[in-house]
């Protein structure tokens, strides 16, 4: 899957009023590693029902990327990159975004009107009174600064997880992560993708929102000269039991069974070396 920066979009997007965040990931290609020169973001599944968002929260600046599935009211995942740990403060209102509504609406995430009936995404009340956190994908502890924390919080970026899970076992892993980049990573560049599987199994929050199965995860470093140093994947269930660290072509197995579909998270590039 190759995506490249299509320029002249990224002028025709830098002007007020044709900007747009539900757009197309080749608007915010720096999200995804380019292991040997090649853009390589995780399979893209349809438009249609899934929409590519470049996430924002002030100006034009993008802060990471999301494939959001609008008939789950969940991601299949967000991609950033990793710059170090900053302690960032969490901004504990959750957003909407006004334009999986209404594509003439503007790209910047909005508190929700209680009036309107969200049909393509998850609101706030989804979640009231259901026993799951919104759990993070993009989460706050790796944000590399503090508009980027605050982008995190649109409910895109959320998904139902089990909270002994959230505040314990997922939160060792967020940790486990930071930790392994910031002693194999040092100078190369830091990729990360986060995402879940829906539980078919299971009914919907509120009749609305698909509460996943797993959630997993998965880093690749490149160096400047964009050749993979080091990688790894986790896969978790969605309650609190220890979350399994594996080879990234692992992880793509075992998503490949999950999603039944073939689903690779760097390309299939990423491997160790
Ligand atoms: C992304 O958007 C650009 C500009 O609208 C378009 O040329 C390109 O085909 C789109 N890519 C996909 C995968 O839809
Ligand atoms: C939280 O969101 C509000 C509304 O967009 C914003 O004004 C505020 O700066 C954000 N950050 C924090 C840390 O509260
Ligand atoms: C959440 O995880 C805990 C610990 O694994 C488990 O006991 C509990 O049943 C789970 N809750 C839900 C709603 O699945
Ligand atoms: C899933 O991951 C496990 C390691 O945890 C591995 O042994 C297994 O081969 C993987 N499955 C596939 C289909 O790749």
């Amino acid at each position: 899957m190759v995506l490249l920066p299509p320029l002249p979009l990224l002028l025709l997007l830098a002007l007020p009023g044709c900007f747009s965040a539900v757009v197309n990931f080749s608007t915010c290609p720096q999200f995804f590693a380019d292991p040997g020169g090649t853009v390589s973001p995780p399979t893209i599944f349809a438009r249609g029902r899934y929409q590519q968002i470049c996430q924002i929260r002030q100006g034009n600046l993008h802060e990471y990327a999301t494939l959001y599935d609008t008939a789950n009211k969940i991601p299949v995942y967000s991609a950033y990159k990793f710059d170090g740990l900053m302690d960032c403060k969490r901004n504990d209102s959750w957003f909407i975004e006004p334009q999986l509504e209404d594509s003439t609406k503007d790209v910047y995430m909005k508190r929700e009107d209680k009036s309107i009936t969200y049909q393509n995404q998850a609101v706030n009340a989804d979640y009231e009174n259901t026993g799951f956190d919104k759990g993070h994908l993009a989460p706050v502890y790796h944000a590399r600064s503090q508009s980027c924390s605050d982008a995190t919080f649109t409910l895109t970026n959320a998904a139902p997880q089990n909270k002994s899970f959230n505040r314990g076992q997922w939160k060792v892993t967020e940790s486990t992560v930071a930790k392994a980049l910031t002693q194999r990573c040092k100078r190369n560049s830091a990729y990360i993708v986060t995402g879940v599987v829906p539980d078919y199994n299971r009914p919907p929050l509120k009749n609305r929102v698909r509460v996943p199965s797993h959630f997993w995860t998965a880093y690749c470093c490149l160096d400047n000269n964009r050749r993979v140093t080091a990688s790894s994947g986790f896969l978790g269930v969605n309650v609190n039991v220890p979350v399994q660290e594996m080879p990234v072509a692992y992880l793509e197995g075992n998503l490949t069974n999950l999603y039944a579909t073939q689903f690779s998270v760097f390309g299939l590039n990423c491997h160790q070396p």
